[in-house]
Order: C-alpha cells, then sequence, then structure tokens
C-alpha cells in the first residue's frame, strides 16, 4: 500500500509503467503524408534489453497482431501502409510518417513494441483521418483597404491589390510547397509565408489596364518522398479603367475624302463617339461611320474651304479620353501657291543680301582710291550720292507695299 502511493507521486522517476504519448487524432491530406509524434514508456527491468534491436509495429483498428499488422519497421515487404519510424526506438522515441496516404488508411492505429524479451501493444491509440479533398491551392484576391474581392474579381485601375495562393502544408513534408506563378507583374512585392498546416506565396501589385483580363494561375509543387506532386488554380483579373485611345489611331486623306480610325479601349467598353469641330457627327450623306469590334471609322467628304477640327472621344463611367487629328486641310493648288509664295521670298532676299554686299564692296574701293589722292571734296560727293540711294529705296518700298494692299 505505501510502495503504491509512492509510485503515484513519483511514477516517472521510481516506478515506470508501460505509457504511451501520442496524438489523440491526426488528419492527413490525401496524397500526402502524415506525421505521428510518438514517445513510449517501459517498465524498469525491460530498458536493459531495449537496447537489443527492437521493432515498432502498427496495428490498424484492433491489437491482433495477425489480422491488424500493417506496418512493421524492420519487415516492410508486407507492409500495408508506408512509412518509417524516425524517432529513435532507443531513446524511447516512436515518432513515425506514413507516406502517400489514401482513404483507406483512415482507423484507429495502436503501437506495438517488440524485442527479445518484450512484446507489447500500446494504449490508447491515434485516430488517422484522411481529409479526402484534393490538395489543390486557392486563391484570394484582396483589395487595398477593402478586404478580400468576392465574386467579380473586379478592381479599379490604381488599387493596389494582393493575391494571395495558399495550399496545405504538413509537418511530415521535407520542404514546404512551393509556388510558382504562370504571370508576375512587373512592378511587385512577394512573400512567401509557411507554418506547420499551411503555406501562401503573396503577390501584391498596383493593378493597371495591362492586367485586365488576366488569368493568374499558381501552382504548387509537393515533394514527395518518390515523386512531386503539382495542383494549380486560376483566377482571372478585370480592371476597370478609363478610356484609353491606342496609338494606331490615324487619318489618311484622299482626293476630298478623309479617313479616320480611332481605336479606344476602357473597361467598361466605352463610348465611342465622332466630333467634328466641336460637335458631335452622326453618319449623313457625306459622313459614313463604322465599328469594328474596339475601332471606329469615319469617312468625311470634305469640301476645301472648311478647314474642321476633328476629334475621336471614348468616355465611360470612369473618364474620358479625347485624340485631335492633327490635320490641316490642304487643297493641292493652295500648297502649290504657298511653295512658289516662300520661294520668291527667299530669291528676293539673297538678290537683296547679294546687291548690298557688291554696293559695299564698291564703296570700300572708292574710299580707298579717295584716301589715295587725299581728296576730301571727293568723299564730300559721296556721301551725298549714298543719301540721294537711300532715298530711292525708301520710295521703292513705299511703292511695293502699296502694290501688296491692292
Ligand atoms: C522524436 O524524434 C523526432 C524525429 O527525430 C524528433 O523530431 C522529436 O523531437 C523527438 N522527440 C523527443 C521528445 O525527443
Ligand atoms: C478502420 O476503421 C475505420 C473507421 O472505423 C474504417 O473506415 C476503416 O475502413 C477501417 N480500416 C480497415 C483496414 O479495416
Ligand atoms: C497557419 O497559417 C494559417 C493562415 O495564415 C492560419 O489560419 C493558421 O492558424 C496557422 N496555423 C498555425 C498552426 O500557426
Ligand atoms: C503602388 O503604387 C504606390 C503609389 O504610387 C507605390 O508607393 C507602391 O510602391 C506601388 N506598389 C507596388 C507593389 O509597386
Ligand atoms: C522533385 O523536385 C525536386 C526539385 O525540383 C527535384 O530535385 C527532384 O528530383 C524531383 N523528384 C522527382 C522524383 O521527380
Ligand atoms: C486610310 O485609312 C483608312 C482608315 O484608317 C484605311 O482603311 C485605309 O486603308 C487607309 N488608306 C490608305 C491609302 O492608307
Amino acid at each position: 500500500m505505501k510502495l503504491m502511493v509512492v509510485c503515484f507521486l513519483f511514477q516517472a522517476v521510481l516506478c515506470r509503467e508501460f505509457s504511451i504519448t501520442l496524438p489523440e487524432s491526426v488528419e492527413a491530406l490525401r496524397g500526402l503524408c502524415v506525421l505521428i509524434p510518438c514517445r513510449f514508456q517501459i517498465e524498469e527491468q525491460y530498458d536493459k534489453d531495449l537496447q537489443r534491436d527492437p521493432t515498432g509495429i502498427w496495428l490498424l483498428n484492433g491489437t491482433d497482431v495477425n489480422s491488424n499488422k500493417v506496418f512493421n519497421s524492420k519487415v516492410t515487404t508486407e507492409n500495408k501502409i508506408e512509412g518509417e519510424i524516425i524517432g529513435d526506438l532507443l531513446m524511447k522515441n516512436c515518432t513515425t510518417i506514413f507516406y502517400n496516404i489514401r482513404k483507406r488508411d483512415r482507423g484507429k492505429y495502436y503501437f506495438r513494441l517488440e524485442y527479445e524479451g518484450l512484446k507489447y501493444n500500446y494504449r490508447p491509440p491515434v485516430s488517422l483521418r484522411v481529409r479526402d479533398s484534393p490538395i489543390r491551392p486557392s486563391i484570394t484576391l484582396y483589395k487595398e483597404d477593402q478586404g478580400e474581392v468576392e465574386d467579380q474579381n473586379e478592381v479599379v485601375e490604381g488599387t493596389s491589390v494582393s493575391l494571395i495562393c495558399s495550399a496545405p502544408s504538413a509537418p511530415c513534408l521535407l520542404n514546404p510547397p512551393t509556388f510558382t506563378w504562370n504571370f508576375l507583374p512587373e512592378e511587385r512585392r512577394q512573400e512567401q509565408n509557411h507554418n506547420t498546416s499551411f503555406s501562401s506565396s503573396q503577390l501584391n501589385f498596383n493593378a493597371t489596364h495591362l492586367h485586365h483580363g488576366l488569368t493568374f494561375t499558381c501552382t504548387t509543387t509537393y515533394q514527395l518522398q518518390n515523386q512531386n506532386k503539382s495542383a494549380r488554380s486560376s483566377r482571372t483579373l478585370h480592371v476597370l479603367y478609363a478610356p484609353q485611345i491606342s496609338s494606331s489611331s490615324s487619318c489618311n486623306r484622299s482626293q476630298d475624302l478623309i479617313m479616320c480610325s480611332c481605336e479606344v479601349h476602357g473597361n467598361p467598353s466605352p463610348t465611342l463617339e465622332w466630333r467634328l469641330s466641336g460637335h458631335t457627327v452622326s453618319p449623313s450623306e457625306v459622313i459614313s461611320i463604322w465599328r469594328k469590334s474596339s475601332r471606329s471609322f469615319i469617312s468625311i467628304h470634305q469640301s476645301v474651304k472648311d478647314t474642321p477640327t476633328l476629334q475621336c472621344v471614348g468616355s465611360n463611367n470612369l473618364g474620358v479620353n479625347t485624340l485631335l487629328f492633327n490635320f490641316i486641310i490642304l487643297d493641292r493648288n493652295t500648297a502649290e501657291l504657298y511653295l512658289v509664295l516662300s520661294l520668291s521670298v527667299v530669291l528676293l532676299l539673297s538678290v537683296g543680301v547679294i546687291g548690298f554686299l557688291i554696293y559695299k564692296l564698291k564703296q570700300l574701293s572708292k574710299k580707298i582710291k579717295v584716301l589715295e589722292r587725299g581728296d576730301t571734296y571727293a568723299s564730300l560727293e559721296l556721301s551725298a550720292v549714298q543719301n540721294s540711294d537711300y532715298e530711292t529705296l525708301q520710295t521703292n518700298r513705299e511703292r511695293r507695299e502699296k502694290k501688296n494692299n491692292i
């Protein structure tokens, strides 16, 4: 009686009993592995023999060695479940990993210890549950300050968004699953998080119209004992953005027909209108407008005299974008006239400059001659000549100006 009380108080130290420390239950993902932390105790008298090569055995749904044995750490050929005792049995550590879990592996697992001089079935068992859902990752979309984006996957351009791909992990894995994205935005921040039950890869970026309609696919790869398992999941991003007019929009002209095309993109799909000298145009006898997907065409029969401005205007609820087509309507005859006029001006200017230079040269040579002779009278005469010349220039110009005004 006294001994029992002492045993109760100092159980671990003095009077060790057969006991096992196991979780009540563990959960495995179908196709992955499971880790069962395990420690056992034996009565002190068996300690000596434990050092003689013990065998760890797992029994399923019962403790009959013949009918319930599914795993033997020594003789693996008949094992019904793949696995490994990773703990050191000599250290009373029976931690086990079972690989490649199938649905039918669920049940209650009893640990049995065997060595020369001891065969012992431990209780209680550990219950193995198998989660049947496939090991697919899931992608969630978070908007800046607005939390999770539910059904529509819609974000406004410029919003900072996070795509988080998360996948189940397990402590039995040698490495956490790896993540790969099919597309990485040019400017992004990326981070990975791992704990014993979840791993995730987070992609942060600012949504631009270039991301509209893009399908982000996240692939997770699990490195298992003898194979690599991959699974993937996708999410399409819808970016709302103001109209953008494509740089391929342009005009050309043949004779009296002006033809322009304007391409505009946006989400929601923008409306597109043409404005001629500020007024919205609609098709008429001289104007035809037609559309091919996001591109609108206009052709105008235009008389030479008017010089209209033409604008292409795209609008949706996020904004308006306008492109002004820069064309000065030039008739061929007018163009020639301008050319002749500008050439004449250039010609006149050159004649003037050359004439002036010749005059200056003459003047200089005369001066030199006068100086050589030392004649002051000649020099006076020269200045008189200069003045009269100036007068004639003046009158010439006046006459020319009068002519221009006619
Ligand atoms: C048992 O062995 C496993 C695998 O080597 C180890 O991770 C664990 O820490 C051990 N447990 C104890 C209590 O020593
Ligand atoms: C073990 O028991 C579980 C639950 O009772 C059962 O689903 C499973 O099929 C049993 N396994 C075997 C091999 O009998
Ligand atoms: C692991 O991370 C997930 C998601 O972040 C969290 O829900 C879960 O509680 C974490 N588990 C542990 C054991 O830390
Ligand atoms: C998003 O834009 C903000 C403001 O322009 C900038 O501070 C931030 O670094 C950007 N985020 C990323 C992931 O590029
Ligand atoms: C699994 O993937 C890893 C890393 O990519 C590679 O080193 C290893 O050889 C692969 N194993 C198998 C069985 O394909
Ligand atoms: C003129 O522009 C229209 C519309 O942009 C195009 O269909 C046509 O082929 C162009 N014609 C020429 C001669 O470039």
